[in-house]
């Protein structure tokens, strides 16, 4: 029971009952922290959880000398430390041998059975691999007492302060009163880690703060446990997991399985585990870890495989610093390290200068890399990434290769800055910038880099579809001069075909009839194929269903093409500032000369009565449902739109119109009731319609649009 108790209520209460009141609290605390970070299923509200520490506080504030360092309080705000204190592990805190796939673990296994002949029997556990910081928390007689950093595996760093601020660090265990008695000594190993969600947020706010960013959530777990003012650490959402009792006193599991439950029982949080009775369920749980691995809140980097009986692991021994009856499975690596030899920029199809990276190749994710996409220009100076640098690479599922950044404590010295060019590194002419936007282009509309790819893009299966014709044969019609825009390409001859490298006769026809093909390509496809900036297929397609063919569409203006659904202002205006280029209308001109010229194909001609015409419905309609509405308005070659909006050329008016008749009047879309409908698509009206019709208030807002004749007999 909760309620709001005041300084004056505290200071009535004999000491005694105040003391007991003080430890009755912080077990409560201890135990909501407990339901709401390791659980997630808090029982009380945040309100609730609020009242309890104000009321901690206040007696805190009247008995200080009654705090100590477990009280929930004590979490946040500790006084800043002064870097920090070494401390020695009371056992050796070991690492892993790693596994790289199926052959190693199986070797891994081979080699302890002959070691060990019990090994052949003994089942193991699956555990995810945390991709975090390694830390050592002791606890004496249930309550937190240091907590420290693996360091070199004998000493570590004490950050106790800062871990006492990591909400799921149990301060007091057992966290749940009904739990197992407290061991009168226990030290646990976990990792400390932090939610790819989390880092995401973080890093966000970090840069909104102009503060350095972090390369990724490990890197990010560590920075922030090792804060030397624990209130940063406070502030940053790390989390724990715990795995290990590295030593103890008391009665203590015996098996690796027995020291999750028993750290669970204590109110560790643990990571789901696999119990697998043999290599093949070891081989298993790891596929399923596998694929649940891009799904998963957090980073995990492999599975660990463990002997489950600790007293067979013991027997087995340590090499170096890895234990034998241990090893850690890895996933495939998605972010390793590589030399950055090189940066070089590209130029796109549209003149957009885009920088990737030359890399010392290298495997990530299964495939050899040898170069990344470095985004823009301003990235590479936001990461300070220098040529020379050794660079931290990464390659996640369907995603590019890109560069997340430099290494910088592998610095030599001899990493050289990058400025980026002033030139088009293909034609030569200086690049232009646009301060409202990152990108930088090339506007030299005869730049050959551009044009092999504009060629490339034209001849793609997304345009005019020529087979073969790819960049490397783009680039070599470039190279010998006989291509100088899209339109050459119809004039190709054999002879000139087979003075370029590779190309044989047939290679030569083949390429040829392909060309030749492609003249018979729908007006959408040469649409695409031209590379208008923002006309991609779904632009074009729209495009053909307005315009006959590309001199009606260079006839457009601003107005009639914004009109359009779906097309916006900028668009409009990169479709008209293309037309009304000197270089593309020669290349429209040769275009038509050598025959690709297609006329778009109507299924809805332009002669039928409601052609071009965009409807709206409101209401119901006496002799038709909205659907049967809609199929007769496109059966006369007219659309339907669901809402209104200055692109519509009529509101169908039916009985109880809705709010879209004020919309259409707030806009001056003219009204029509069923009886017009008929007339204007050539029809008469079904008798119960007998009266009515009227005549539109206002005429159609596009001029385009035709003008329906009515037949106003009546
Ligand atoms: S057991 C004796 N279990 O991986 C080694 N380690 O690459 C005890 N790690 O240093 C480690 N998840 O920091 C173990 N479920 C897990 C782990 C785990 C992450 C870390 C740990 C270790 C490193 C080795």
């Amino acid at each position: 029971m909760v309620y709001k108790v005041t300084r004056e209520e505290l200071l009535r209460m004999d000491e005694a009952s105040l003391r007991k009141r003080y430890e009755e609290l912080k077990r409560e605390v201890h135990y909501h922290n407990y339901r709401y970070y390791v659980l997630n299923d808090p029982v009380i509200s945040d309100y609730e959880y609020d009242l309890l520490m104000q009321e901690l506080r206040l007696i805190e504030e009247l008995h200080p000398e009654w705090i100590t360092p477990d009280s929930p309080t004590q979490r946040v705000g500790a006084p800043p430390a002064e870097g920090f204190r070494k401390v020695r592990h009371p056992a050796p805190v070991l690492s892993l041998a790693n596994a790289f796939s199926e052959e190693d673990l199986r070797a891994w296994h081979q080699r302890l059975v002959r070691l060990d002949p019990r090994v052949a029997q003994a089942d193991f556990v699956v555990e995810p691999k945390f991709d975090g910081l390694s830390v050592v928390l002791h606890y004496r007689n249930g309550v937190f007492e240091l907590g420290a950093t693996r360091g070199d595996g004998e000493v570590g760093e004490d950050v106790t302060a800062n871990l006492r601020t990591v909400k799921q660090v149990p301060l007091r265990i057992p966290t749940d009163p009904n739990g197992p008695p407290p061991p009168p000594y226990l030290v646990v190993r976990g990792e400390v880690y932090i939610t790819k969600d989390d880092f995401r947020r973080l890093n966000e706010e970090l840069a909104a703060r102009g503060e350095r960013t972090y390369l990724n959530p490990r890197n990010t777990a560590a920075g922030s446990l090792r804060q030397l003012d624990p209130r940063i650490t406070a502030q940053r959402p790390l989390r724990l997991v715990t795995y290990q009792i590295l030593t103890g006193e008391g009665d203590l599991p015996s098996t690796e399985w027995e020291t999750l439950q028993y750290l669970k029982a204590l109110g560790f949080p643990v990571a789901d585990a696999d119990l697998c009775p043999d290599l093949e369920a070891v081989r298993e749980a790891y596929q399923r870890w596998l694929e649940r691995r891009e799904a998963l809140p957090y980073e995990m980097d492999g599975v660990v495989v463990k002997i489950n009986d600790l007293n067979l692991q013991r027997a087995l021994g340590v090499v170096g610093k890895d234990p034998r009856g241990m090893i850690a499975y890895k996933f495939p690596a998605r972010e390793v390290t590589t030399k950055l030899l090189d940066i070089r920029v590209n130029v796109g199809r549209t003149g957009r200068i885009t920088p990737y990276a030359v890399l010392e190749p290298v495997e990530v994710g299964g495939v050899i890399v040898r170069k990344a996409t470095l985004h823009n220009f301003d990235y590479i100076r936001e990461k300070d990434i220098r040529v020379g640098d050794r660079v931290y690479l990464k390659r996640a599922g369907d995603v590019i290769p890109y560069i997340i950044g430099p290494v910088v404590s592998a610095r030599t010295g001899e990493e050289r800055p990058y400025e980026p060019p002033t030139h088009c590194p293909a034609c030569g002419e200086p690049l232009y910038h646009d301060p409202q936007e990152v990108d930088w282009y090339c506007v030299n509309a005869a730049c050959p880099a551009q044009l092999v790819r504009r060629i490339a893009y034209f001849a793609s299966r997304t345009a005019m579809d020529i087979p073969g014709l790819g960049e490397k044969i783009a680039q070599q019609l470039v190279e010998a001069g006989l291509v100088g825009d899209v339109a050459d390409l119809y004039y190709l001859k054999k002879a000139d075909l087979l003075q370029l490298e590779g190309f044989a006769e047939k290679k030569a026809e083949n390429l040829l009839q392909g060309i030749a093909v492609s003249k018979q390509r729908p007006l959408r496809r040469l649409i695409t194929g031209l590379g208008i900036k923002g006309v991609g297929p779904t632009i074009a397609a729209l495009l053909e269903e307005h315009y006959s063919d590309l001199d009606a569409l260079s006839r457009a203006t601003l107005e009639e093409l914004e009109a359009l659904e779906g097309i916006g202002p900028v668009i409009a205006r990169s479709i008209v500032d293309w037309f009304r280029r000197e270089r593309h209308r020669r290349i429209l001109a040769k275009l038509k000369q050598a025959g690709v010229w297609p006329i778009a194909r109507r299924e809805t001609p332009q002669t039928q009565p409601l052609a071009g015409l965009t409807f709206v419905i409101t209401g119901a309609l006496k002799t038709m449902t909205r659907e049967e509405a809609k199929a007769f308005i496109e059966a006369h070659g007219g659309r339907v739109a669901s809402s209104v909006s200055r692109k519509t050329d009529y509101l169908v008016v039916g009985e109880n119109p809705g709010s879209k008749l004020q919309k259409a009047q707030q806009l001056g879309v003219p009204t029509i009731d069923e009886v017009t409908l008929y007339r204007m698509a050539g029809e008469t009206p079904p008798p119960e319609l007998a009266s009515g019709g009227t005549v539109p208030k206002t005429p159609p807002a596009r001029d385009q649009a035709p003008q329906p004749t009515l037949p106003l007999d009546g």
